[in-house]
């Protein structure tokens, strides 16, 4: 009953913008744009959240990065064709500048990605561990997913499918059943994360990356609305990192950046082969992606009155997720109209 009657909210939100919703719960919050390794920092770049196009450019190569609607408020030109000039972005058709007063939203570097939220309701985007320590060996993969944030966001916090959707060789999937299987629920934070620890016994690749330690003691964390990180403990000390940091860019088109960290196999070639272990395993994820029901009524009415072993979090991360809104091109509309209502 409480699953029908989110889903009825969710989906009636979703069809018919209200000013309210102008406030809505994701926009309070960070959403990642790009790793910022590898960004020429002299141009600007598109991006877009949801249905709103951004443009984002740095005031220099050290600066600080601005985002603005990537619509020149002269008379229209994509504002990433244009060049930076003295720390302002510089329109390609008449030579508008666009400096930090046109700001659309707040613009974060932080932790080797560019972040971007409408009125963040906290300071920092949330942080991933290990992130300074140099022990640690990092890379980094991205790839688009066609299917939405939730569909993403339950396949990240899923620990069922890796036994179908893993398996064999190139995966790590085992049909021996997770144990010690706990939600962790932070009072102070509800709403906001969610944590799941368990024991896993893996097969395939990551196996014979580690020959003779199968079981792991595992940790998923979630920070609404599309921030994750697992972590993976094999007991002679060995970690491995993966957060995984999601950016709708359409209604059933979800980017996932990938950060892998690790404190074992740190030489190149190491990193090298935790890399392509992780891009298989993601290549497994996207094909499982590619197959998800796109996003429609029926759907949200169908989903979730089955349950499985293990799902108990699930029914927490619904509630987490109840105001959650794909950012469409409604409610870009009213948020652009309040946004140069306001300037003037
Ligand atoms: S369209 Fe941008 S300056 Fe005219
Ligand atoms: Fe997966």
């Amino acid at each position: 009953m409480l699953g029908v009657l989110i889903v009825a909210a969710t989906f009636a939100g979703s069809c018919a913008f209200s000013p309210a919703s102008l406030g809505m719960a994701p926009l309070n919050h960070w959403h990642v744009l790009s790793f910022a390794g590898g960004l020429d920092r002299t141009k600007p770049h598109k991006f877009r959240v949801g249905e709103l196009p951004l443009v984002t450019w740095f005031e220099n190569a050290t600066g600080n990065p601005t985002t603005t609607l990537d619509v020149c408020r002269h008379m229209g030109s994509r504002l990433h064709h244009g060049r930076v000039e003295n720390g302002c972005l510089v329109c390609p058709y008449h030579g508008l500048k666009h400096g930090s007063k046109q700001a659309f939203g707040e613009t974060k570097e932080f932790e080797g990605k560019i972040w971007w939220s409408h009125t963040p309701k906290h300071a920092r985007p949330p942080s991933s561990p290990f992130f300074k320590n140099k022990r640690y060996a990092s890379s980094t993969v991205q790839v688009d997913m066609e299917a939405s944030l939730m569909d993403s966001v339950y396949n990240v916090m899923d620990i069922t499918h890796p036994q179908y959707v893993h398996s064999g060789p190139a995966g790590f999937g085992s049909d021996i059943p997770p144990s010690d299987v706990v939600t962790h629920v932070y009072p102070a934070m509800r709403n906001e994360t969610i944590g799941l620890s368990f024991v896993y016994s893996a097969e395939g690749t990551f196996a014979h990356l580690d020959p003779g330690v199968k079981r792991s003691r595992n940790f998923h964390m979630l920070h609404y609305p599309g921030s994750s990180w697992s972590r993976v403990t094999m007991p002679n000390g060995r970690n491995l990192f993966v957060a995984v940091d999601l950016l709708p860019i359409g209604r059933d088109r979800t980017r996932w950046f990938v950060t892998l960290r690790h404190n074992y196999l740190t030489s190149p070639p190491g990193r090298w082969l935790i890399n392509t272990a992780a891009r298989c395993i993601l290549e497994q994820d996207r094909q499982q992606m590619a197959k998800q029901t796109p996003s429609s009524l029926v759907k949200a009415l169908a989903i979730f009155n089955a349950e499985m072993p293990f799902e108990k979090h699930f029914t927490e991360m619904r509630l987490m997720f109840k105001n959650w809104r794909y950012l469409d091109q409604n409610t870009v509309e009213r948020m652009v109209f309040e946004y140069f209502r306001s300037s003037y």
